[in-house]
């Protein structure tokens, strides 16, 4: 017997429309991840300790997200993405792809990243507000830690510029 579940009876919002955001937000975490992982395998230049350990901290936490919108997908009743391939058609953010060994560089392409993930969750977050709590709490839990990712790459960037002129 194939129970209703009363998780999906609360939304209310359109369940096949949230889906395809939350792939969205999926494709665009592995993206997230992969683009953190590579550049600190290869981040060279000043201050090249202090970029690599907050790059793996901050690829660390983009997995941490795809497994959240990963679960959230699951308890809605979709699927998630099987071919890796299929990543940039559901992505909402450019793939900004490494293009230079240089941390600053590194540091800037990310920034990019990071407002964009911003700007996408906060317009999800305002959008579910009151009408799916559960998916809205998962998404201001991640948009918080994409604002301090933000924060952070700046924050370097800054003391980059005022020790290495
Ligand atoms: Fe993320
Ligand atoms: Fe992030």
């Amino acid at each position: 017997m194939a129970i209703k579940l009363m998780a999906r009876q609360i939304i209310e919002v359109d369940q096949k429309d949230l889906l395809k955001k939350l792939t969205t937000a999926f494709a665009d975490e592995w993206s997230a991840y992969y683009q953190y992982w590579l550049g600190a395998q290869i981040a060279k230049g000043v201050m090249r300790g202090v970029v690599v350990a907050e790059l793996i901290e901050h690829a660390n936490e983009e997995l941490g997200h795809a497994q959240m919108i990963t679960n959230r997908i699951i308890q809605l009743g979709g699927t998630v993405t099987m071919l890796p391939s299929e990543w940039s058609k559901f992505a909402g953010c450019k793939y900004n792809a490494v293009k230079s060994e240089n941390s600053l560089t590194i540091l800037q392409e990310n920034i990019k990243g990071e407002q964009c993930a911003i700007k996408f969750y906060d317009s999800l977050l305002k959008e579910l507000h009151c009408k799916d709590f559960v998916t809205a709490n998962m998404i201001s839990k991640i948009l918080e830690d994409e604002v301090k990712h933000e924060q952070d790459l700046v924050t370097i960037l800054e003391d980059l510029s005022v020790c290495c002129k």
